[in-house]
This record gives structure tokens, C-alpha cells and sequence, in this order.
């Protein structure tokens, strides 16, 4: 705590979070350092005496966001030179040194595996530009508590880094080697959660499934978790096409908590692609896996993510994607305009596609997933559903809004009777490609 005494007496640190859900949960690890060397939390950067931005470098776009945003911190640290600034997460990593450069008025820049580090980073700041970004094969952060929010939803590591290497994801390169979180420290975690009234839990990793730690797999992992009392469901993402073993789809299918529901990034519906992205299955092996899940698993909603527009991507390429987006037919779908990434090894390949063409591309994925997407809810109308209500409805106007097993979004009535955390049975009345609209049957 001397460290900051010069700051102020009771610092408050201000953290703002960009990109997917590894990064909310590291935010949330990141406050319980802070609180621990003795920062209080603040949700204004105004008042904060520490401003920290934990990043994503996954595309160009979510790195030209933060610069932007540094930008605008500038204004605030002329105004409050005392003010400490960090740059956290993947594109701290992923840009080093040259951050310092671009933006000078920087104190400290800290990669994912720093976190344990910072009181002491932000102790150095005040003399020089701090940075470290070293990465530790070994850290995993079991021994610290995140500082979850409040809801009915909560998420828990499991697995962090990626060996994967897709050829064009910077993933491994800014996030290191992939480590699991030791099964005992999940497990803690999942019963101090199921203690505070969290019904849902959703394992996070980069390629979660290809959990290990000794002898404990993924299945084995879900099915511990499984056994916590008050967890009511249970779900995990982001699972890698080549690690969905046996063992994972039988705990899956056997185990009630784990919810019927999987995002399985297929990135591409070409053979050729898929090769050069090095991604590590064909088309018909991803269609294989597609169809033993549906057979396994019930009632099982799926969603992917695609990239258009990748080295080499000719149009009877793009075609394939199409086709075969209209084979699975997707719950939904991310898409991405392939985004060329330093230290990549797609990178030194170069962009093949201008950026008119990857719009068009991208814009006819989203059209076939708009209407995928609606077909697929409005066949839905009349069913019944169990949901999880987590509160409000973002529109507000009376309804309540939670999540079917599917992962859909049910919005119904507000009644007295219903709170957060309850789990109730709705019926559909009609349905978007976005949202399904309930009644509640008697
Ligand atoms: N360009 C575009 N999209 C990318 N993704 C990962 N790297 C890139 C990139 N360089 C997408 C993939 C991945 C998702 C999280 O982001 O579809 O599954
Ligand atoms: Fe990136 Fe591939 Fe690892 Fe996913 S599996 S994080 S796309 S390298």
C-alpha cells in the first residue's frame, strides 16, 4: 500500500474492457489484485487514480478503437497529470514496445500474464513508462479470487493461451503457450459462485475443450463441475472443432446441467481455406462432428463464427461457405472481414481480397444468417421452454428477459411472482431472428 501513497489515500482504479469473454474475466481477476494491494473499484474515469484499458488484438478494428480511446485519455492525463494510465491485455502484447511510441503519455503496459505484477507496475509508473509483458507458460491465476459481478451468470477460466496456431489469429502469439487451471481451483471457484446465488456457469478458454490437467479431461471437468450444488446449467466456449472427443460429447449428452447449446467456429466451408488457415479438419469431418452432436444431443442450438475475405479466398471458395452455412444451418452466426495480424504466419502471405469485395462477402453471410436465423426461431412459436431470467428486458416495457437452454434470448411479462434466478417455463408467440417473445402458460 506505501507504493500508492503518493497517489492518494484510498486509490480507486477505473478498468475498461474490449473484446471476448476471456478478457471480462481477466478484468475481473485484475480487480482482485487491485483490491488486494488496496485500490477500491470506481465505474468513472474521472474519478479513478488508475485508468486501465485491457484490450483485444484480434482484428485491426479492435486495436484502432483503443487507440482511439487513448486518444481521448490523453485529454484527461493533461488535466490530471497524477492520473496512472496502463494498456493491459492482447494488444499490449501484441504491440510491445511501439505502444509507448504511439502513445507516450502511457505509464504502464502489461501483458495477460502480468496481472499478479501490477501494484507494483503502477508503484514504478510514475518515473518511467512501465512495461511488462512477459509471458509465463505456467501462469494460470488459481489462487486468485475474481471479482465477479452480480447475476445470475457468471464465468470461470478454465483454460488459458492457445497451441493451436491458426494462420491467422494472433491468439497464441499474445496469449502464450495453453495451460488449464488446476480442477481444484475451478471447482472453488464454481462453489464461491453457487454460494452467492449463480445459477449458470460457463467455462471460458481459447480452446476449452482441449482441457487437461493430469488425468482430468474436459469431460471430466464438466462432469466435476456438475456436481456443485445450486449450478443449475452449465456451458462452455469456445470449444475447437478437433478436440470435441468422446469424452466431451458424452458428458454433454449425459449430463442435465450442460446445456444444449454449442458455439463451433467453422471459419470456412472450403477445404483449400481450412488448409491454409491451417485449422485441422476438412469440411466433411466439421459435418461429421455436426451430425453425431445433433444425434447425441437433442434439441441442440449451434452457432460458429466465419472469416471472409482470407489469403487467397476466390469466389467458388466463398460459394463453399455459403453452402455450407445452408447445410448446418446455424442458430446464428459471428462473421468476420479477414484482418491481416503481425507475427502471424498468414501475415507475410498478405491481403488477397480488397476490402469492397470482403463488404460484399460479409454482408451476403449476414444476409443468409438473418434469414437462417429467423426460419429456424419462428418454427419455434407454440414450444415451450425452460428459462433462466436474469432480469429486465434491455427494451424494458414491462418484460423480463432470460435465456432458453438454446441460449435464445426469451423476453415475457413481468410478474410479481418471477425475480432473477428463477427458472420458469414460457411459451412462444412469436420470434425474430434475435429474439423469441414468450407468454407465460399457466
Ligand atoms: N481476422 C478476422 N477474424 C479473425 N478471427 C480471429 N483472427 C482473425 C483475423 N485475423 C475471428 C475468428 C475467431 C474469432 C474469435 O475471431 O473467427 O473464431
Ligand atoms: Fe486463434 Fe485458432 Fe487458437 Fe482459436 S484455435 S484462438 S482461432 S489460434
Amino acid at each position: 500500500m506505501e507504493a500508492f501513497a503518493e497517489i492518494a489515500p484510498q486509490p480507486r482504479v477505473y478498468i475498461e474492457t474490449y473484446g471476448c469473454q476471456m478478457n471480462v474475466a481477466d478484468s475481473q481477476t485484475v480487480r482482485a489484485v487491485m483490491r488486494q494491494a488496496g485500490f477500491r473499484s470506481t465505474e468513472q474515469a474521472e474519478d479513478a487514480d488508475v485508468i486501465l484499458l485491457n484490450t483485444c488484438a484480434i482484428r485491426e478494428h479492435a486495436e484502432e478503437r483503443v487507440l482511439k480511446r487513448l486518444s481521448e485519455l490523453a485529454g484527461l492525463k493533461r488535466r490530471r497529470p497524477e492520473v496512472r494510465l496502463g494498456l493491459l491485455g492482447c494488444m499490449a502484447q501484441h504491440n510491445r514496445a511501439s505502444i509507448v511510441e504511439k502513445a507516450p503519455w502511457l505509464d504502464l503496459v502489461a501483458g495477460p500474464d502480468s496481472y499478479r505484477r501490477l501494484p507494483e507496475l503502477i508503484g514504478r509508473a510514475g518515473f518511467d513508462s512501465a512495461v511488462d509483458v512477459a509471458l509465463d507458460r505456467a501462469e494460470t491465476y488459481a489462487d486468485i479470487a475474481p471479482e465477479h459481478q452480480e447475476g445470475v451468470r457468471a464465468y470461470v477460466t478454465a483454460m488459458r493461451g492457445c497451441d493451436k496456431f491458426c494462420a491467422f489469429c494472433v491468439v497464441p502469439y499474445v496469449r502464450g503457450r495453453e495451460r488449464s487451471v488446476p480442477a481444484d481451483a475451478v471447482i472453488r471457484e464454481v462453489t464461491a459462485l453457487a454460494a452467492r446465488g449463480v445459477k449458470e456457469v460457463v467455462l471460458l478458454g481459447q480452446t476449452v475443450n482441449a482441457y487437461r490437467f493430469g488425468e482430468i479431461d474436459f469431460g471430466g471437468l464438466i462432469r466435476m463441475v456438475a456436481a456443485v450444488g445450486g449450478i443449475e446449467r452449465i456451458r462452455f466456449t469456445s470449444p475447437h472443432p478437433g478436440d470435441m472427443s468422446e469424452s466431451v460429447i458424452e458428458a454433454m449428452a449425459t449430463e442435465p446441467k450442460v446445456q444444449p447449446y454449442l458455439h463451433l467456429p467453422v471459419q470456412s466451408g472450403s477445404n483449400r481455406i481450412l488448409a491454409a488457415m491451417d485449422r485441422g479438419y476438412t469440411v466433411e469431418h466439421y459435418l461429421d462432428l455436426v451430425s453425431r452432436l445433433r444425434k447425441t444431443i437433442p434439441g441442440l442450438a449451434l452457432s460458429t463464427d466465419i472469416i471472409v475475405g482470407f489469403h487467397g479466398e476466390e469466389e467458388s471458395d466463398f460459394d463453399s461457405t455459403l453452402a455450407l452455412m445452408k447445410a448446418v444451418r446455424y442458430d446464428s452466426a459471428f462473421s468476420f472481414k479477414y484482418s491481416l495480424r503481425a507475427h502471424t504466419r498468414a501475415f507475410k502471405l498478405g491481403d488477397t481480397v480488397n476490402e469492397v469485395e470482403k463488404g460484399r462477402r460479409i454482408a451476403e453471410v449476414i444476409a443468409l444468417q438473418e434469414q437462417i436465423s429467423a426460419e429456424r426461431n419462428r418454427a419455434l412459436v407454440g414450444a415451450k421452454f425452460e428459462v433462466l431470467v436474469e432480469g429486465p428486458a434491455r427494451r424494458g416495457n414491462g418484460m423480463l428477459s432470460g435465456k432458453t437452454p438454446q441460449f435464445k434470448t426469451a423476453i415475457f411479462p413481468v410478474r410479481p411472482e418471477i425475480a432473477a434466478g428463477d427458472t420458469i417455463a414460457v411459451r412462444v408467440e412469436s420470434a425474430t431472428g434475435h429474439s423469441l417473445t414468450c407468454s407465460l402458460p399457466l
